[in-house]
């Protein structure tokens, strides 16, 4: 870990990770069967029914659940379950809806596009619970796939997921600006710059900050370690593992498939936001810059244990 990112000129804007015996204590995250979801009136005839009578089901886990790993063929298609595995649901992430994905118009004002089966590939239905068919979100799958224009899909190519566009349409409730800005905060701050360039954003309303992520197409994303001011185009990961530097960057090593997992486990994997998992140093460890008291920082939570994934509104609401 010390040595996987280049180091910089001035080593104040290079993060700080978790420790390894924060890491460790986090629960591993199970996963469970991926369901499709289909566009509005493209659904097998009774599909929501018929999830609701199905039982949760763990794929794969630390305990007894793993797939078949016995031939390549085997490891291609646990990769791929892997690969569209989500991280949270609508319920505990908020960002976009279950309601939305039946929803036409949300389709058509987010310019959402969908494969020639009519399904949505960046998504898809889990069940932890009996009767109670989830959102699941946040999978690699969500970023890293692109619909091409006569509806086929490209598993890994450089993503077209409309992701600002399917939030501002969302029917979930906007957040509060004080929230979002916090939230923006938490994610892109550049707490060694004064001032930081986040804080033009200080005063302005929701629908200010929604409007400025407008204007970025689909593809391309305010990210953290980039911002909603220079936001980043969404790589292929066709062939990523010749790449030897990761990212527009390049600041992070791929020595081998262990930085890969590195890679993923601290942008994506842990609790999704590096924010939680790495700090700068003007961040570490005080609470001052953000809302999220220590403790709550770096101690794995009931949630961790059963979703891994920030339930920020309620963090932050706290
Ligand atoms: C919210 C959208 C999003 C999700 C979800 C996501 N990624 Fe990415 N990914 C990006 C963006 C944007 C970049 C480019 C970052 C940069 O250049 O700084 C990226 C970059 C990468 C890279 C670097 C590729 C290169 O050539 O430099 C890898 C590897 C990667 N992602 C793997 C994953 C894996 C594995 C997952 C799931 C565990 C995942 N991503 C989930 C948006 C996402």
């Amino acid at each position: 870990m010390s040595t996987l990112e280049v180091p910089l000129a001035n080593p104040i804007g290079s993060p700080k990770h978790a420790q390894a015996d924060y890491y460790y204590r986090i629960p591993v995250r199970p996963i469970y069967k991926q369901y499709p979801v289909y566009a509005p009136g493209r659904e097998p005839a009774g599909y929501m029914e018929w999830l609701k009578k199905q039982d949760p089901l763990i794929v794969w886990d630390d305990a007894s659940h793993k797939p078949k790993l016995e031939t390549e063929a085997d490891w291609i298609k646990a990769g791929e379950i892997v690969f569209s595995a989500p991280q949270g649901t609508s319920v505990d992430q908020g960002f976009i809806a279950l309601a939305d994905v039946s929803n036409a118009a949300w389709y058509e004002r987010s310019g959402m596009p969908i494969t020639k089966n009519g399904v949505l590939p960046f998504v898809n239905y889990i069940i932890r619970e009996k009767g109670k068919v989830e959102l699941g979100l946040f999978a690699c799958a969500m970023c890293h796939t692109r619909v091409m224009p006569d509806g086929a899909t490209l598993k890994g190519a450089q993503g077209n997921f409309p992701f600002e566009r399917a939030a501002k349409y969302s029917s979930l409730s906007h957040t509060p600006a004080p929230l979002l800005f916090a939230l923006n905060r938490q994610l892109y701050a550049v707490s060694w710059l004064h001032p930081d360039p986040l804080d033009v954003e200080k005063d302005m309303t929701a629908d200010e900050m929604i409007e400025i992520l407008q204007t970025i197409p689909p593809g391309v994303i305010s990210r953290h370690r980039a911002s909603q001011f220079t936001p980043v185009q969404v790589p292929d990961l066709i062939g990523v593992k010749d790449r030897h530097y990761l990212d527009r960057t390049g600041l992070q090593q791929q020595r081998s498939i262990v930085d890969l997992m590195r890679y993923a486990a601290l942008n994506q994997g842990v609790i999704s936001s590096p924010a939680l998992t790495a700090s700068f140093p003007p961040m570490f460890p005080t609470s001052k810059n953000c809302l999220i008291p220590p403790a709550r920082r770096w101690l794995p939570t009931a949630a961790t244990a059963t979703n891994s994934f920030t339930p920020w509104r309620s963090m932050f609401i706290r």
